[in-house]
């Protein structure tokens, strides 16, 4: 798709309903665009969109923050492998994780039965430009020295988050590019191409 192309175009490269037949489950680290990328691509194909971490944060009416102040990450850890074992057994959908959900091996193998999962990689200064942007939304990434971390939990997450069934680079801040480009893709595999 070329950005010339006009909504009808984008809208007839998609026949609704058909390119979707499971669940698409972002993940990837913190700022990657799960969430912005995953928001637009459900509106685009018309199914329904799923946040795990707002769903987290509803089921436990507290805010991210709070759960790992007041109830550590295990507990985080152990609501987000049951809000996606819930959320992926609703047919087709967008899913966004939480950037740490895919290291749980339970979490990984829920995600490749039911769903198709989708790495959004990007480079290091990238996130961390993007992460900065709201810095009391990330709980790992308290107490400053925010490229460290971030470098940090990248290389030992990057190796997870390959055995995702599919990367897209999201270095392009255009989020509509990154859609387009998972459309297509979706598009492409439907066709076994
Ligand atoms: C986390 C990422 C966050 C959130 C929590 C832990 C992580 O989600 O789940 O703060 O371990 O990387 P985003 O990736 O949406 O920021």
């Amino acid at each position: 798709m070329n950005p010339h192309d006009t909504d009808s175009d984008k809208q007839a490269l998609i026949t609704t309903g058909s390119i979707v037949t499971k669940p698409i489950v972002l993940v990837g680290m913190m700022g990657a665009g799960k969430t912005s990328i995953g928001s637009r691509l459900a509106m685009a194909l018309d199914i329904p969109f799923w946040d795990a971490d707002d769903e987290i944060e509803k089921a436990a009416q507290l805010s991210i923050p709070e759960i790992f102040e007041q109830h550590g990450e295990t507990y985080f850890r152990d609501g987000e492998r049951r809000v996606i074992a819930r959320l992926i057994n609703n047919g087709p959908c967008i899913i966004a994780t939480g950037g740490g959900a895919f290291m749980a091996e339970e979490t990984r193998k829920t995600i490749s039965q039911e769903g198709l999962s989708i790495w959004l990689r990007a480079p290091l200064d990238e996130l961390v430009r993007r992460v900065k942007r709201k810095p009391n939304k990330r709980p790992l990434l308290k107490g400053g020295k925010v490229k460290e971390k971030i470098s940090k939990l990248l290389n030992e997450r990057a190796p997870f988050y390959e055995l995702a069934d599919h990367i897209i680079d999201s270095e392009n801040s255009d989020h509509e590019a990154i859609v387009d480009s998972i459309i297509v893709f979706l598009k492409n595999q439907q066709a076994g191409i």
